[in-house]
């Protein structure tokens, strides 16, 4: 039995792993950590390699991902994980830092009219820049807003691609997705000393303020303005979209009509316990108090009445409006460093 496993090895459990390994060195034969790569960072790794990111704002893995999860019966004993290579594994403990929910699409991307073809309509999740083959001046239209947007706009370009770029509004410039106050003091005290989870809640959307960019990043997509390989269209939505012809044909609000090769949809992840098989079997279980599918966990971190630790943009609530970057990785890793030491 382990006394801790992790589910995951991104950025969030590897922040954890190393706080625990400083704080006692003899853990190291009682945590085992579960990631389908067998590595640490490799989706951290293969997302900075597909979008070309050229800057950043252990123990064991063992290769497998953990497919269900059951705590003890009578809330006593170990809990008991499935692995998908068939074994089990028990824990004392169980750390959750699986990274985002699921692609978020918008609904008109769902019930497309047409036949195109798979890679004609893509998720972010799915591009890959360096092993992208594009026709000299393909259109691709990408919908977002936020830096992943961004960074496929530019490297779209950079293989001569002609680029529209959607947004439902203005693109927003920031050197980070929050103000640096909310990484200290200056709003975490107020946000900690707000009782109203509904409240907290607000806060956070508020403070992030849907999708952004780097100064840095506009100052590169405004000269592609300039040389007329982009386009950028602010305030605006699509409608609905056809194939035809060979081409998507794309309907937006106002009644502009837009056409394209291949549309990318750069519109980031729904962030719930709906959307992690983990967390509903978790729910199922153990159901706790959801503020619009957020979990209102411990000060740790955990999930209420169970040894349960959760990590990333699903701590919002405790943790504020950097709970899913890399400082949101480092607080909640300290906060359960805590909880586990003092065992
Ligand atoms: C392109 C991009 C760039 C970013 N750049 C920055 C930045 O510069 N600065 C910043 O602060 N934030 C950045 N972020 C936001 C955030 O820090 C990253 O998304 C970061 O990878 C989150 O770390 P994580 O450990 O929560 O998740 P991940 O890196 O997604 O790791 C989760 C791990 O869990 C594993 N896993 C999932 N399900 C299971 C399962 N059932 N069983 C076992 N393992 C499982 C996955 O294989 C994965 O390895 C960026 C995000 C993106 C998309
Ligand atoms: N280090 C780096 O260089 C780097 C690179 C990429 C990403 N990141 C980080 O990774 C995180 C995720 O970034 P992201 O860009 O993938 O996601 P994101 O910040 O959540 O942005 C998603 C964008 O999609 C838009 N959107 C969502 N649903 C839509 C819909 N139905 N129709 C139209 N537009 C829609 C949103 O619009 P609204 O703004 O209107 O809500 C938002 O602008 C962020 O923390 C970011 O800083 C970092």
């Amino acid at each position: 039995m382990a006394d801790l496993v992790m589910v995951g090895a991104g950025p969030q459990a590897l922040a954890l792993s190393c706080l625990l390994l400083q704080k006692r060195s003899r853990l190291h034969r009682r945590l085992r950590i579960v990631d389908p790569s067998g590595r640490w960072l490799s989706r951290w790794q293969r997302q900075m390699e597909r979008y070309e990111i050229p800057w950043l704002r252990s123990p064991f893995v063992q290769a497998a991902s953990v497919e269900h999860i059951s705590l003890p019966a009578n809330g006593k004993g170990p809990l008991e994980l499935s692995l998908s290579d068939g074994t089990t594994v028990q824990a004392g403990r169980v750390v959750i830092a699986t990274g985002n929910g699921n692609p978020q699409l918008p609904t008109w991307s769902k019930g497309i009219a047409g036949e195109a073809p798979a890679d004609a309509m893509q998720h972010s999740d799915g591009i890959d820049l360096p092993a992208l083959r594009l026709r000299p001046g393909e259109r691709i239209l990408i919908v977002g807003g936020g830096l992943t947007s961004a960074h496929l706009s530019l490297g779209a370009l950079r293989r001569g691609a002609q680029v529209q770029l959607l947004c439902r509004h203005s693109l927003k410039q920031k050197p980070f997705d929050a103000d640096p106050g909310w990484l200290g003091p200056k709003y975490l005290k107020g946000f900690h000393a707000e009782p109203c989870m509904r409240r907290r809640r607000r806060l956070v959307l508020e403070a992030r303020d849907g999708g952004s960019i780097t100064p840095e990043a506009g100052a590169d997509l405004r000269e592609a303005q300039r040389r007329g390989e982009l386009q950028l269209h602010e305030h605006c939505e699509v409608q609905s979209a056809r194939w035809s012809s060979g081409q998507w044909d794309i309907f937006c609000g106002g009644g502009q009509q837009l056409a394209a090769d291949r549309i990318w949809l750069a519109t980031g992840h729904r962030q719930g316990v709906s959307q992690q098989p983990l967390l509903q079997q978790l729910y199922k279980q153990h159901p706790i108090e959801l503020v619009d599918d957020w979990p209102v966990l411990g000060p740790d971190l955990s999930w209420p009445g169970t040894p349960v630790h959760l990590m990333g943009g699903l701590t919002a609530l405790q943790v504020g409006p950097a709970a899913r970057n890399l400082f949101g990785g480092r607080e909640a890793a300290q906060r359960i460093c805590r909880a586990v030491v003092k065992h």
